[in-house]
């Protein structure tokens, strides 16, 4: 299995991604590490600690990240995921303790300690990422890529250009992009078509198995708030278990490596990941483009089918 450590603001959908990683046989979940985002960072420790109990998964170590983004203050999505940033799923407390010495150290020891090269997975704004490869950039030594849930191609959710993790803390993603890691875009452009249909969501809320039925209950959630997107299919979204999926299986999307800017001008269009769909690699100097920003592999198109059923 691929060596991946997670990097959650818990969060539906981020529990989604929790539960399909930790339960899944092609990766192996070396550390969580928490941050702001759709809650505060405490409610997403608890949050993560109690899809863990769910998992009956006690052993991987859990860190305690930033409060806020680089610059500017904390703006919570509790308006999509509920007053506890879950869904309201009123999930038992768990009684354990995010380890000591906090995220960086948790994801530093996971990814040095790691004999084979660890993918990096953040599926919340980036913040947690960005100290990490500045305070130890030499992570970066044993790290096989980064596969982020952030940004898109075209078009947003927190504004009209800009997908919410990049927007909660443009300056964190614009260091990422910049740190000289491989980086995977799983932005909105694919991250809004893998939906598990109502009535396979209703079968998951009656399984026996605590974990799957919360899987439904959160599924099901998911789809009553996301019916007005018309981008989402008929369903409860899985969202950022999707970029799990794909470390699992990097051939469920077709990528295009194109250099993406993120934007941090004040004003409408910051937090945008200005995608260059003029450039083609190795042609830029035929078309004359001066590449705008860093090369990433945008994740374009993926086989929603295949995703779905690897998830279920
Ligand atoms: C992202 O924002 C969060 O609300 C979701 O968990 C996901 O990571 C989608 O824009
Ligand atoms: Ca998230």
């Amino acid at each position: 299995p691929t060596p991946v450590v997670l990097d959650v603001d818990t969060g539906v959908d981020d529990a989604l991604a929790l539960m399909f990683a930790v339960r899944s046989p092609h990766l192996d979940v070396r550390a969580i590490s928490c941050v702001a985002g759709n809650a505060d960072v405490d409610q997403v420790v608890s949050n993560t600690f109690a899809v863990l109990d769910a998992l009956e998964a006690p052993d991987i170590p859990v860190g305690r990240g930033a409060e806020r983004p680089l610059v500017e203050s904390s703006r919570d999505a509790r308006h999509i995921h509920g007053a506890d940033g879950m869904g309201d799923q009123k999930l038992p407390t768990s009684d354990r303790l995010p380890a000591d010495g906090g995220a960086l150290d948790v994801m530093r020891r996971a990814i040095l300690d790691s004999p084979e090269p660890v993918t990096l997975v953040p599926l919340a704004p980036m913040t947690n990422i960005a100290l990490l490869l500045r305070a130890y950039p030499e992570v970066r030594e044993n790290l096989a890529g980064i596969v982020a849930m952030g940004g898109a191609a075209e078009g947003g959710n927190a504004t009209a250009v800009a997908e919410f993790n990049v927007w909660h803390d443009p300056e964190a993603a614009a260091i990422v992009l910049g740190a000289g890691v491989p980086v995977t875009m799983y932005g909105l452009d694919v991250f809004s078509r893998v939906v598990i249909e109502a009535e396979t969501y209703e079968v998951l809320r009656d399984d026996p198995d605590p974990a799957v039925a919360l899987a439904g209950r959160l599924l099901a959630h998911s789809h009553d708030i996301i019916r007005s997107d018309p981008r989402v299919g008929h369903g409860g979204l899985i969202g950022d278990a999707g970029a799990a999926c794909v470390v699992a299986q990097p051939d469920l999307v077709t990528v295009r490596r194109w250099p993406v800017h993120v934007e941090l001008a004040p004003g409408r269009c910051r937090g945008q990941t200005v995608v260059d769909r003029r450039y083609i690699l190795g042609e830029d100097a035929v078309h004359g483009v001066e590449p705008l920003g860093h090369l990433v592999d945008v994740a374009v198109e993926i086989d929603a089918e295949r995703a779905r059923d690897l998830f279920l």
